[in-house]
Parts: C-alpha cells; structure tokens; sequence
C-alpha cells in the first residue's frame, strides 16, 4: 500500500519504518528540514538499538523515502497517518494545534479517497473534531471528496519500539466504515485476533486508559515501598509474590524512583484536564501523578538524612535517561533529582552513555564524565538513576576505592543488596532495608 506518514517523531519514523519494512511504500513528511535531511542520510532524530542499520536498507531499497512538503506527496497516498506531536499546555490539555493544522493542510490538498489515521495521542473527541476541519476545508473548495477518519493508537516503548511495532500484542482501530475497516485489515499483516476493532472514542480512550493504568501500578508500587521500609517489609519480595497471581502479573511494579519519559506524566496530564473539563474526576489517577510527582523528593531525603546534609557533599549520578536504551531524558527523575542537588548545594558528576548531550544543554554547569568510574573519584555517594546494564554491572570492586564514602542509593532497585553489603558498601535501595 502507499502510505504518507506526516510527523518524523519517534512514533511516526517507527511506524513508517515498520510499514516499509512489510513492503509498503512509505512517505515520511515533516516540516523539519534539517530533520528530513538527516534521515535521507541515514540518521535518526534519536536512539534506538538497531533501527539506523534496517532505515539504510528500506531507503536503499526504495521502500522508504522522505519529504518536507505534504502538498507535493499527498496524492500518492491512499492511507495518510497523522503523527505529530500533541505537548502539554501547562494546565495539562494536549495541544492539538499541530493535528488541527495537518488536518486543515489534508482537507486543502486531497484530490480523492483517502483514509485518515490518527496515531498521536490525542483526547477522546478529536477525532469528531478532525473530521469536522477536513469537511470544513473542503466545502471551502466546494469538494465533496470522500474520507474516512481513523483512529489508530500506538503502544510503543521507547528503547523497543522496533520490536513492538513489528509484534505488536495488540492493534487498536477505531473507524466507523466498513471500507476503512477492510483497507486497515489488509495494512496490518497480523492476525485478526490481534486487531481489535472498536468506535473511534473508545480507541482514543483506550490509549489514555492504558498509559493511566501502567502509570498507576508503578505510583502503587512506589507508595507501598515509602510503606514497606517503615514496616520492615521488602518491596521487591511483595511485587514478586503479588505478581504471581495472573489477575495481577509481575509487571510495571519495579519499585523506583518515579515514572519519565514522553507518555505517561504527559498522557496522565491530559486525561486529568479531560476529566476536569468533563466535571468527572478521577480520583485514583490524581493521586498516581501526586506518588510521582514526590518519589524523587521521597527519595532524595533519603539521601540527605544518610549523609547528613548535602551541602558540599560530592555525588555521582549514574544515568540520566528516563529509562535505559533511549536519549530520551523527557520528564526524567534524573532531571529533578539534579534540581535537589543543586539546590542543596551539592558537587554533581554525571555520566549516562546516551542521555548527557541533551541534559548538559539544561545544567551546562555540572560536571560530565566520560566514564561512570570517572564519576565516582572521590565522591561521598554514588546515585544509581537509570539501570542502563552497563551501569549494573560495574566492576563495583573497582568503584568502591574510588569513593570518598561507601554510600549507593540505588534508585531502581537493581543492584543486589546483598552482595553490595559484602563488598563494604553502605546501600540503601527503595522499599527495603538491608540489615546485614
Ligand atoms: C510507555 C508505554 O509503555 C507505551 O506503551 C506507550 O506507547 C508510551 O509510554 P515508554 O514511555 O517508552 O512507554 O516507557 P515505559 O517502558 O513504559 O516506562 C515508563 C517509565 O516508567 C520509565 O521511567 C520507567 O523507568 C518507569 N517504570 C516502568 C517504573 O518505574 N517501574 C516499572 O515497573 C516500569
């Protein structure tokens, strides 16, 4: 099939380069022309474990190609999906303004049949609204071309997006004809019982509904884990046995430092300001942002209380990222947990393998090393951030005589108390506290 894809973000170069990748052929549109320019050469607007090597094989093969003007493309498409970014206002609606203007820009240039998707994350009723600007502009041309409108959500994860947008576990369509139904059935190479189809609403809820409730496990495991260091208990060991029982599941209760990144603390947001606007709250999803919005904090006193105060104290933040195996430093802990830091006048070495370019254009003032072991010389406490594996799994014999004092705080849980203990190390974790 022939696709235009417009927004080359992280969801649309994803998608567009996992449509190429099944043998469509696939228009990749954005307004960014230094961005357009980098992907004709092969290089990607971020990072994604092996995604660079499968763009330079889709372009070489004719498969994947590249625009800045949706005027000049939009004819040799019978899908055209929308991807472009919807940001937070800052009393947390989505901005549409960018989907409103693409929708305009589609209504002005179509000639005939098309099906538009929406992929960006958008409020439930956008799509009424989409369909409503693209007549709008017709009737202004006095055409009456048909079009579908669609509503397709995306669930990818950054650092696995290739991997999820080529298996996906679920594919939600919302559209309301049978023809769009059909186009979508033969777009999609899957089996059926992976595709749900449902009413454009219900998809658009769905998204939000999906992020709402991974954002609330993990604000769920984070408060139990403030709970379990006053009771003795070990948040690991309970998330273990309560993920036992399938009804609950092992994942997304990893104790931590609080969730980041592009989806969550935005997407809680707008589901927020939607059910404010709608005057139905929801309780549970104010009180998940409160948890994450305070983790940090939560455990940053931590630190502060074991070292006594912070005020000249010298630490090493390993990691920066939101999570591992992205650059993506959107919303991340690491981000407030610096903001403490130097408002308590502490000394920071940073080091991250992929994160510290885009954190050094907000903090240029903090040291960066090229190495995690550089970090630690001569530090009072070492602060596990992301648990990128490198990070993990440190020569922690070869940390230790590096450090000022003994001290790791590890915010994700990932290092193992107990042999960190034997090695003479002084380690606190989230939602347990080693004793020996
Ligand atoms: C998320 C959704 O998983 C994805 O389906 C959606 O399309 C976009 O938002 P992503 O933002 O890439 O994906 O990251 P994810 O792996 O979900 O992690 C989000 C944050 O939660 C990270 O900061 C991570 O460290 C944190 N997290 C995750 C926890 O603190 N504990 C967990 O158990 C899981």
């Amino acid at each position: 099939m022939n696709i235009v894809i417009i927004g080359a973000g992280y969801v649309g170069t994803t998608t567009g380069i996992a449509f190429a990748n099944q043998g469509h052929q696939v228009v990749l549109i954005d307004t960014d022309e230094d961005k357009i320019n980098k992907l004709h050469q092969s290089i990607l607007p971020f990072y994604e474990d092996g995604m660079e090597e499968l763009l330079k094989q889709l372009i070489a093969n004719g498969n994947l190609s590249f625009s800045t003007c949706l005027e000049e493309k939009i004819d040799q498409a019978q899908i055209l999906f929308i991807t472009v970014g919807t940001p937070s206002l800052p009393n947390g609606v989505a901005n549409l303004s960018t989907v409103e203007h693409v929708a305009r820009q589609i209504g002005r240039f179509i000639k005939d049949y098309k099906m538009v998707v929406v992929k960006s994350t958008v409020p439930v009723g956008t799509g009424d609204k989409i369909k409503e600007i693209i007549k709008d502009e017709l009737a202004k041309r006095k055409q009456e071309i048909p079009f579908d409108q669609l509503s397709n959500p995306e669930f990818l994860r950054e650092g696995k997006a290739l991997y999820d947008a080529m298996h996906p576990d679920r594919i939600v369509i919302g559209c309301d004809t049978e023809k769009a139904r059909l186009m979508m059935k033969a777009l999609y190479k899957e089996e059926d019982a992976k595709i749900l189809f449902t009413t454009i609403k219900d998809a658009e809820m769905i998204k939000y509904a999906s992020n709402a409730f991974l954002a609330t496990k993990i604000s769920f495991i984070n408060e139990l884990a403030r709970l379990c260091e006053k009771t003795g208990s070990n948040v690991i060991e309970v998330a273990k046995g309560m993920g036992l029982d399938q009804r609950i599941g092992p994942q997304f209760l990893q104790a931590g430092i609080g969730y980041g990144g592009s989806c969550f603390p935005k997407d809680t947001q707008a589901l927020l300001a939607l059910a404010k606007e709608k005057e139905q709250p929801l309780h549970i999803l104010q009180a998940v942002t409160k948890v994450n919005q305070t983790q940090v904090e939560w455990f940053m006193e931590k630190v502060k209380k074991a070292l006594g105060n912070l005020s000249e104290k010298r630490i090493a933040l390993l990691g920066l990222t939101f999570k591992p195996q992205t650059d993506d430093i959107r919303e991340s802990s690491s981000l407030k947990m610096i903001d403490y830091l130097l408002k308590h006048n502490a000394m920071i070495k940073a080091y991250d393998p992929k994160g510290m370019d885009h954190v050094k254009k907000i903090y240029p003032s903090i040291t960066y090393t090229n190495t995690p072991y550089k970090a630690a010389v001569e530090a009072d406490a070492v602060l596990l951030v992301t648990e990128w594996k490198e990070i993990i799994e440190l020569d922690w014999n070869r940390v230790k005589p590096l450090l000022s004092q003994p001290y790791v705080f590890d915010g994700r849980n990932a290092l193992d108390a107990s042999t960190m203990i034997q090695m003479g190390y002084i380690y606190e974790g989230i939602g347990h506290r080693p004793s020996s």
